[in-house]
């Protein structure tokens, strides 16, 4: 499969390497990489229109931009294989942020491509993939300007970012742009079900599930987790996971806000100090506290809204949960007094009202 031999060189696809030997101790992410635009999971309505353009030929520019870990590379990878076949090692430029992006070799390198005349199927036209391409300076963007126009009859530009506003506009305007978002729950499920079955892992639901909540939608990630916890534990447990993760577990977090609720502070400041003597970040307390809030179906609506918000109570006294102390640990001021004060609002928030009145 591996050696389809066209021409002088042997036309092996980078990503393509799967012959069974090679997958030997490979990481599950690199061996579980989509090769094709149909395994790619999820964004389905994004990769439809990235079929149709395989079909067409007729690719235009584009920027893909999203989260990391989503399958920006691989798309653009996917597409690039399905446009050119056995061409993709002569007709593809492909720079990421690990190599030199000035602006001599957009000058240079990425015009003596567009200028080289390369034999490909009917139709397709040479790809330059600028991945990470946020990452490029905004000089090297300008020089692309002009080129990307001038040869745009042979050449074509893929580039991923995860955020696309730092790419210039007059690069976006000669663009399609293509908008990943992050993975949902149900699709970094299935595709961890497939890797465990393939692989013989032992787990159980409440495993994955906690593979899912640390990951947030990042394939990568919860793959990576999955090849961790498997190999360092050989089962897939929640607890093991969060082992891995090292990150608050959320049956402890659970706890505390159930306590919060009841308005017991003791018992809720004594579990958010154990946590901060086990040394977790105040960033990390925070976020696993909003997440675990968001989907805490225990607590009534009205609560979760409250607990989360930022709000302000006339212009004095403001009433700010767990957003607002995010922010604050966010700008330095990540210090166990925060998270008390965090504590002891929402605990404060759950008693009658009249509890305060002196
Ligand atoms: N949509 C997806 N379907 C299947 N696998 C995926 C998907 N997204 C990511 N993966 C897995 O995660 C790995 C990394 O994906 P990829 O390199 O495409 O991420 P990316 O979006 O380019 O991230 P970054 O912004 O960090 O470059 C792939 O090798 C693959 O195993
Ligand atoms: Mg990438």
């Amino acid at each position: 499969m591996a050696s389809s031999s066209k021409g002088k060189q042997p036309a092996v696809p980078a990503t393509a390497k799967h012959a069974d030997a090679e997958n030997y101790e490979m990481p599950w992410v690199e061996k579980y990489r989509p090769l094709l635009l149909s395994d790619i999971v999820g964004n389905s309505e994004t990769v439809e229109r990235l079929k149709v353009i395989a079909e067409d030929g007729n690719m235009p520019h584009i920027i893909i931009s999203g989260m990391p870990g989503i399958g920006k590379t691989t798309s653009i990878h996917c597409l690039a294989h399905a446009l050119l076949g056995d061409a993709y090692r002569e007709g593809v430029l492909e720079l990421n942020a690990s190599d030199e992006r000035g602006i001599d070799v957009v000058r240079n390198k990425i015009k003596s491509f567009a200028q080289r005349k390369v034999t490909l199927p009917a139709g397709r036209h040479k790809i330059v993939i600028l991945d990470e391409a946020d990452s490029m300076t905004a000089g090297a963007q300008q020089a692309l300007r002009r080129t990307m126009e001038i040869y745009s009859n042979t050449t074509r530009f893929a580039l991923a970012c995860n955020m696309s506003n730092k790419i210039i506009e007059p690069i976006q305007s000669r663009c399609a742009i293509l908008r990943y978002s992050k993975l949902r729950d149900a699709e970094v499920l299935k595709r961890l079900q497939e890797i465990c079955e393939a692989e013989n892992v032992q787990f159980n639901d409440e495993g994955l599930a906690a593979l899912i909540f640390t990951a947030e939608g990042d394939m990568r990630q919860a793959i990576n987790n999955l090849q961790s916890t498997w190999s360092g534990f050989g089962f897939v447990s929640q607890d093991n996971v969060f082992k891995i993760c090292d990150q608050p577990h959320p049956i402890v977090i659970r706890g505390m806000i159930k306590s919060c609720q009841k308005s017991e502070i003791d018992e809720a400041l004594a579990r958010i100090h154990s946590l901060w003597e086990q040394g977790y970040a105040a960033v990390d307390i925070v976020t696993t506290i909003f997440r675990v809030v968001k989907t805490m179906d225990e607590l009534p609506e009205y609560t979760r809204l409250e607990f989360i918000r930022v709000s302000w109570k006339g212009d004095a006294a403001n009433v700010q949960e767990i957003g607002w102390t995010h922010m604050r640990i966010l700008e330095g001021v990540g210090t166990i007094v925060q998270l008390g004060a965090m504590i002891a609002r929402l605990c404060r928030m759950s008693l009658p009202p009249d509890a305060l009145k002196l």
